[in-house]
């Protein structure tokens, strides 16, 4: 397409502000952002105004979980079938790294913050440890695949490489970066980061799956009947736990969540419940009023089950799930951007909106999970903020109390 035509359909688009420094690029330059601009998915652009309807749930039930107290009962033969499942190199795992942690204020990558206090000990590191406790007792490595950005992928790279990945062995481990999709300010005009450059971010981690696909990396490991997926901002974060992988197994379900028991009614967090008799995350502000206060026989919240970003997947669902559309969340987020004069202005408000995808809309694709309890002091310690709940603050207190020194 010609420099007129690009400019003609971004004008009929109300987005010709990206070319603005057009005439400052590079033949090199041009052809990129050309090639940036062609890309674009404009239809997802546009849901900026009218987002999709997400409220437009089913009819709402509690589901059925394993509790604590069944786990320790049958925590033994739960725990054989999966040590047995990690052993034949029936289970992956997968890292989701692709976020950049805007909440967290931070540019490098989430993994690599440094949360010890009289010595160095990365999030990274605490998330392998784990792994390494779970691998070195079933005798056998998990391939590990580490979902990037394009962001963050050099730098997730070289810091894991300069560390040896944290003691876990390299040929076990692989990379693959997430999609890319536009930013717009909050009239819905796209930003640029560079004069080249739109302003993209990672498109969520809803697409996790196909990224991976894409990237061919699971062909080097065929055995893989089990993908364990989870958030890097999780320090206390239990890796392929072979109880977990064993109670899924063993519930003939093609799906596991781990859960925590709500704290209470009010606690904002997604839970686990049935959408039209499926599995289905319902987020926080979809519950009523009356259904997030509401309890059963035993006095426990009805819709208790809160999701811990730590699923696991069938592979083979997963693949017949693939091409299936889940929907697209707009949300808020501050986005740096170039001013009119070219200048690089880093937002101290919420200044744009990001279009993501979202890894618990692929759970009532896959038709069963169990939701598996666990222990929110022992496996629950989310980094998202600074300071206050889910902070730094709060993960090195959980951290301490579960004998990790920092
Ligand atoms: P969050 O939803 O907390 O997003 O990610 P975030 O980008 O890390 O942080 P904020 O909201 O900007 O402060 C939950 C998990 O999903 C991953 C994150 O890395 C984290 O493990 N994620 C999120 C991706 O891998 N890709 C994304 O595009 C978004």
């Amino acid at each position: 397409m010609t420099y007129e035509e690009t400019a003609r359909k971004l004008r009929e688009r109300g987005q010709e502000q990206i070319l603005r420094f057009w005439g400052e690029l590079s033949e090199e330059g041009k052809s990129s952002l050309a090639a940036q601009i062609g890309a674009i998915d404009w239809e997802q652009v546009a849901l900026w105004e009218h987002p999709e309807d997400l409220s437009g749930k089913g009819k709402i039930e509690p589901i059925e979980g394993i509790s604590l107290a069944e786990i320790a009962r049958d925590r033994n033969i739960f725990r054989k079938t999966g040590e047995q499942a990690i052993k034949e190199g029936k289970v992956a795992a997968v890292l989701l790294a692709g976020g950049q942690g805007t909440r967290l204020g931070s540019d490098a990558p989430k993994g690599a913050y440094n949360i010890g206090l009289t010595h160095p000990l990365y999030i990274f590191e605490c998330l392998i440890k784990n792994l390494l406790e779970v691998t070195s007792h079933a005798g056998a490595y998990v391939p590990l695949f580490i979902m990037t950005s394009e962001k963050n992928d050099a730098e997730t790279r070289a810091f894991l490489r300069e560390h040896g990945y944290f003691g876990y062995p390299g040929e076990y481990v692989r990379f693959f970066k997430q999609e890319m999709a536009p930013a717009v300010d909050l009239g819905g005009k796209l930003l640029l980061e560079e004069k080249g450059r739109l302003a993209l971010s990672p498109n969520g981690n809803g697409g996790w799956y196909s990224s991976l696909s894409r990237a061919g990396v699971l062909r080097d490991f065929p055995t893989v009947e089990w993908i364990n997926v989870f958030a890097v901002d999780n320090v206390l974060q239990r890796i392929a736990d072979p109880v977990f992988i064993g109670a899924t197994i063993l519930s003939g379900k093609l799906c596991g969540a781990k859960v925590v028991s709500k704290a209470g009614p009010e606690e904002k967090v997604g839970v686990l419940c049935l959408e039209d008799g499926l599995p289905s995350v319902v987020e926080y502000y979809e519950l009523s009023e009356e259904m997030a206060n509401a309890r059963d026989k035993t006095g426990q919240l009805l819709y208790r089950y809160g999701v811990i970003l730590n699923y696991l997947f069938e592979a083979k669902k997963l693949e017949e799930i693939a091409g299936a559309r889940i929907p697209v969340h707009v949300v808020k987020k501050k986005v740096p951007y170039l001013d009119e004069r070219g200048e690089l202005i880093r937002p101290e408000e919420v200044n744009a909106y990001k279009f993501e995808t979202l890894i618990l809309d692929m759970i009532k694709l896959m038709g069963s999970c169990l939701p598996f309890e666990v222990v929110r002091e022992r496996e629950f310690a989310p980094v998202k903020n600074r300071t206050g709940a889910d902070s730094v603050e709060s993960a090195r207190e959980l951290l301490k109390e579960n004998g990790v020194e920092l």
